[in-house]
C-alpha cells in the first residue's frame, strides 16, 4: 500500500532553509508540510505568503499549506500565488466553512479540514464528499515535537468509517509526534498521509530517516 509522506520544515534549520528543501526535493517524500501559525489561534507564530511563496519557487514537491489560522478565508488567494497545492483550515477556526472550503477550490487548490483532537469526526458528514482531505490533529496544534495522542488510532478508523459511508475520496492525513514507531498502525487504520517534524528533521540523516517512513509500507 503506497502512502503520501509530507515532512514537517517546522523544526528544520530555518537558517539553511534553501539545503532543507533541496534535501527534500532529492528525498522520497512525497509533499512539504507548512505549518501557518498566527499566535491567535494557536499560541506561536510561524511563517506568512513571502516565505511559501519562496519556497514555491526551489520544490519540485506539492506545497501542503496547514493554516492555523482565525478566519482563514482571509488569505485563501494570497496562498493561492504563493504556490500551495493543498490548503487545510481548521474547523475550529472558520464559521462558514463551506463558503470558505468552496472558496479554496475556485482559487485552484486542493480543500482540507483540519481537526482538532477534541473535535469529533461527525461535524463533518455535511461536508465530507466536498473536501479532499482531512487532517486530524495528533497532538493539540502550535509545535512540533510534541507526543502523540494515542486515542488519535480510534479517532481514524470512525474518520474512515465516515468517508466509506459516504463515499467520499477525502484523504486522511495525520499531523503531529508522529515517528517510526506509529506509522503503521495508522496506515492499517486508514490513513492515506503522514506528516512528520521532529522525526525527520532531529534525525541524524533526514533523508534516511524519510528513506525508513517510506519503506513502511
Ligand atoms: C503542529 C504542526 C505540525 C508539526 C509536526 O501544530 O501542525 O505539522 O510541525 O511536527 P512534529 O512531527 O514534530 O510533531
Ligand atoms: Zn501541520
Amino acid at each position: 500500500m503506497s502512502f503520501i509522506l509530507a515532512p514537517s520544515i517546522l523544526n528544520s534549520d530555518f537558517v539553511n532553509l534553501s539545503h532543507e528543501i533541496e534535501m527534500l526535493n532529492s528525498s522520497e517524500a512525497d509533499w512539504i508540510h507548512l505549518d501557518i501559525m498566527d499566535g491567535i489561534f494557536v499560541p506561536n507564530i510561524t511563517i506568512g505568503q513571502p516565505i511559501v511563496s519562496a519556497i514555491h519557487a526551489i520544490a519540485n514537491k506539492p506545497l501542503d499549506v496547514h493554516l492555523m489560522i482565525i478566519n482563514p478565508y482571509r488569505f485563501i488567494e494570497d496562498f493561492s500565488k504563493a504556490g500551495a497545492y493543498m490548503l487545510t483550515v481548521h474547523y475550529e477556526a472558520c464559521t462558514h466553512l463551506h463558503r470558505t472550503v468552496e472558496q479554496i477550490k475556485s482559487n485552484g487548490m486542493k480543500a482540507g479540514i483540519a481537526l482538532n483532537p477534541h473535535t469529533p469526526v461527525n461535524v463533518l458528514e455535511e461536508l465530507i464528499t466536498e473536501v479532499d482531505l482531512v487532517l486530524n490533529m495528533t497532538v493539540n496544534p502550535g509545535f512540533g515535537g510534541q507526543k502523540f495522542i494515542e486515542a488519535s488510532y480510534d479517532k481514524i478508523k470512525r474518520l474512515k468509517e465516515l468517508i466509506l459511508s459516504k463515499n467520499s475520496k477525502a484523504l486522511i492525513e495525520v499531523d503531529g509526534g508522529i515517528d517510526l514507531t506509529h506509522s503503521k498502525r495508522l496506515l492499517e487504520s486508514g490513513v492515506d498521509v503522514i506528516v512528520a517534524g521532529t522525526a525527520i528533521f532531529k534525525s541524524k540523516s533526514p533523508a534516511e530517516t524519510i528513506k525508513k517512513f517510506k519503506e513502511i509500507y
